[in-house]
Formats: structure tokens, C-alpha cells, sequence
């Protein structure tokens, strides 16, 4: 039986219909932008393997610096103890952290960076004595799958199940440039109206992944930042989609000049090769926890918390990401991207064609559901497939966020399909 075969048999995996579903494919090798599955069929990522992948798959420089790591020391308890990588990783990061960013934490993933995030916002004012329980997130955010993350996101068909056991959040609209002022206004008369109790505010900085790619533009944002600062609210940025340079600046929040209090970083941190979260904060948060009063200890830790070898493939990503060819790059994407865009912008199929960086993404007209589960969504899926592309629509929004080592060629090889995939639908 072929691996695909034996992996039905035994495996459980994630977002994945078992009855309908397609068997997996089994990729057996990765290079540069490609995977290789086990009849040798080639695809080109265009997604960086659920936006983790930034230089591409198998990179030997990454590769060569974990392996020296667990030669060394691959793993050590992380309270009372702490090793080389995770202290210069922490220190490389905050350089690239707004100035008043001064502590990382370590966890796991996405989800558990946000839960991190959460629990620092509102035990900070629990220990500071003040009772803030309320918190803003935007409508169609999606921050994780852990029920914390879960709470803070879109209630929508992936959450239903736990509906009652989500923590109650305020919705407010994203600042999307037809809606710029009344969501502004929104988020301003919400915190007023809780003058006492609000605690924390998180967002996606500039693109909300999950929902399909939903972009809004820095100066609103930042007149969101500007209005809780204003009013004490603490703000949470959710980098870990958008964080390395996706944007076209190492972090999004690159582009506001209102920084937040907290960051929450995986997915790229690692350049795709481990699992790791980290969130950042201001010493005025770290402060709130200090005290001879365990009480106000943050109670929080990973077993993996802070594993050498996540850190030194961290380090070795970040190593890549500060070589001005990786900038080259990230520029040269995005210029391909902006050309194509031009070009389609006007075609009968397509809505709302738009870009951040390196990521483009846009709506195909479908006249009736657009919803994750539309048919659309597969038939999409098994075209791109087929043509040797990795592409996995959000229903119908098509995107593209593919890691930087792609080349010219494979990005016209991508665009030409999705014009001929266009063509297929008249
Ligand atoms: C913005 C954002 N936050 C959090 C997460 C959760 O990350 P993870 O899947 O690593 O738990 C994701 C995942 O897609 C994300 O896009």
C-alpha cells in the first residue's frame, strides 16, 4: 500500500472532511518552492504550506543549523533553566520589535501565542487591581483554534460546536477603505460606552487571513491604535500570518507609527521548519507581574516551551530574512503581483482584486454561496492541483502567498493558470 493508502488508516487530519475528503497526497521531498510527491509529481507551494514557509522548503542553511543544535542540546526545561538560542533569539527579534518592546515569551504555534497575548492583557489588570473583563476583536477575525483564540475569533461554522463555551467578546468592523470612519467611530463609541471595563483589543494587522484575505489600510488602523492608547486600552497585534516580511515590511505593524502593546509571532518565525509561537510585550506589561506576591506570576508554559532547535531554526530564518537579496525578493514578488493585478483588475470573473506585499488575493464572482464550503472552493483546489499548484482558496478567494525564493517564472506560470482557470468558467 502506498503511503497515502496507509496514512487513511491511521491519521486524523486537520480541517479535513475524512468521509468526502480526497486521500492525502504524500509528499516525499521538499526544495526551494517545490514539493515532490511519491510519483514524483512536482507542485509549486503558493501558499508557503499554510504561511509558514519563507524561504523555501528544505533549506539547507536552516536545515544545517538545526542539525548542528541537536548535536548540541535539543531540548531543556525553560523555568529555572535557559541556553544560548533562545537569549540571542530574543534579542535579535526585539531589534526588530518596536523600541518599547522589551520581554518574549515562548510557546508553541499561533494559537498559543494569541492565548499568551490574552492572558498577559487581562491578568495585567487583574494584578493591577482593576476589574477589566471586556475585549475588542474585529468581525471575521480568525486568531487560532484553542478556545481562547477560538473566543477572540469570527463566531462562524468552524466554532459553532463551542459556541457556549467561547468568552464573550465586542465585535467592531475592520477599517476596510469603504468603511474607514464608521468603524473608526464604532470602536470609539464602544470603548466608551465601557469606560471601566475594557480590557484588550486584538487585530490582524492590515490583512485578515483566514476570512479571505480581507485587507484595510495602515493610517485607519492606526487611528484605531491612537484611539485606545487614548483610552488605556491595551492593543494586541496577531503577527503570525502577517509577520517576515509578507507585507512588504518585516512586521505590519512596520506600518503604523502607534505601536501596539503586544505581538503575537510564529508561523514564518521559524521560516517554516519548527513549531514555535512567541508574543512580545512593553516592560510596562512585564512590570505588572512583578511582585513578591506569587499571585501575580503569569501561570503559563509549554513543555517545548522555547526548544533550542525552533530557536536556532528561528535564528537561521532570521539570518535569511536580513540578507538584502531576501528584500530583493520580497520587492520583486510584490511588483510581479502589482502587474498582474493591474491586469486583472477589470475582468468580468473577478471581485475586489487587491495585494499587501507579497500576498494577492481576490474574490471570483460566483453569483451565488461564496461560503468556505462552496463547491467553487474544490473545483478551484483540483484545477490548480492539477496544474501542478499548491493553492488552497479560502470558498472563493483565490490568494497567493508564496515563500520569496519563488521564481519569475513560476509566478507567470501561476498567473497564466489562473487566466486559464478563468476562461474554464465561461
Ligand atoms: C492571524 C492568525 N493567528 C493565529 C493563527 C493560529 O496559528 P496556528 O495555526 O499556528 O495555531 C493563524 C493561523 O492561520 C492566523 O492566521
Amino acid at each position: 500500500m502506498d503511503l497515502s493508502g496507509r496514512d487513511r488508516q491511521s491519521i486524523w487530519h486537520p480541517f479535513t472532511q475524512a468521509q468526502t475528503a480526497d486521500p492525502s497526497i504524500a509528499i516525499v521531498r521538499g526544495e526551494g518552492a517545490y514539493l515532490f510527491d511519491e510519483d514524483g509529481k512536482r507542485y509549486i507551494d503558493a501558499v508557503s504550506s499554510w504561511w509558514v514557509n519563507l524561504h523555501g522548503h528544505a533549506h539547507p542553511y536552516i536545515a544545517g543549523k538545526i542539525s548542528e543544535q541537536a548535536r548540541k542540546l535539543e531540548h531543556v526545561i525553560f523555568a529555572g533553566f535557559t541556553h544560548e538560542p533562545a537569549v540571542v533569539l530574543s534579542e535579535r527579534l526585539l531589534k526588530h520589535l518596536p523600541v518599547h518592546h522589551k520581554k518574549i515569551f515562548f510557546s508553541d504555534n499561533g494559537s498559543t501565542a494569541v492565548e499568551v497575548a490574552l492572558k498577559m492583557a487581562i491578568q495585567y489588570w487583574f494584578n493591577r487591581g482593576e476589574k477589566r473583563n471586556t475585549i475588542l476583536a474585529f468581525n471575521n477575525a480568525y486568531h487560532g483554534d484553542t478556545f481562547g483564540s477560538m473566543s477572540v475569533s469570527e463566531r462562524g461554522s468552524f466554532t459553532k460546536p463551542f459556541h457556549d463555551f467561547l468568552f464573550d467578546v465586542i465585535y467592531i468592523d475592520a477599517p476596510t477603505p469603504q468603511n474607514e470612519d464608521r468603524a473608526i467611530a464604532q470602536l470609539e463609541s464602544t470603548i466608551e460606552n465601557h469606560p471601566l471595563s475594557m480590557a484588550s483589543f486584538i487585530f490582524e494587522p492590515l490583512v485578515q487571513g483566514a476570512s479571505g484575505m480581507l485587507m484595510h489600510n495602515p493610517e485607519a488602523l492606526n487611528r484605531m491604535l491612537t484611539v485606545c492608547k487614548e483610552h488605556g486600552v491595551l492593543t494586541i497585534a496577531d503577527e503570525v500570518m502577517t509577520g517576515f516580511g509578507r507585507t512588504g515590511k518585516f512586521f505590519a505593524t512596520d506600518y503604523l507609527s502607534e505601536k501596539p502593546d503586544i505581538i503575537c509571532l510564529s508561523k514564518g518565525l521559524t521560516g517554516g521548519f519548527m513549531p514555535m509561537g512567541v508574543t512580545s510585550c512593553t516592560d510596562d506589561i512585564f512590570k505588572a507581574f512583578l511582585s513578591t506576591d506569587k499571585m501575580k506570576t503569569l501561570f503559563h508554559g509549554h513543555s517545548y516551551t522555547a526548544n533550542p532547535l525552533g530557536c536556532s531554526s528561528a535564528l537561521a530564518s532570521l539570518d535569511l530574512m536580513e540578507k538584502e537579496e531576501t528584500w530583493q525578493a520580497i520587492d520583486r514578488i510584490g511588483r510581479k503581483h502589482l502587474q498582474f493585478r493591474m491586469e486583472m483588475t477589470a475582468h468580468d470573473r473577478l471581485r475586489d482584486v487587491r495585494q499587501r506585499g507579497t500576498i494577492l488575493a481576490m474574490d471570483l464572482v460566483t453569483g451565488h454561496d461564496s461560503s468556505y464550503f462552496n463547491n467553487l472552493r474544490d473545483l478551484i483546489y483540483n484545477f490548480f492541483l492539477e496544474k501542478g499548484i499548491l493553492m488552497r482558496p479560502l470558498g472563493n478567494v483565490m490568494y497567493l502567498f508564496p515563500p520569496y525564493c519563488i521564481s519569475d517564472d513560476d509566478l507567470d506560470y501561476i498567473y497564466r493558470c489562473i487566466k486559464e482557470f478563468l476562461s474554464s468558467l465561461k
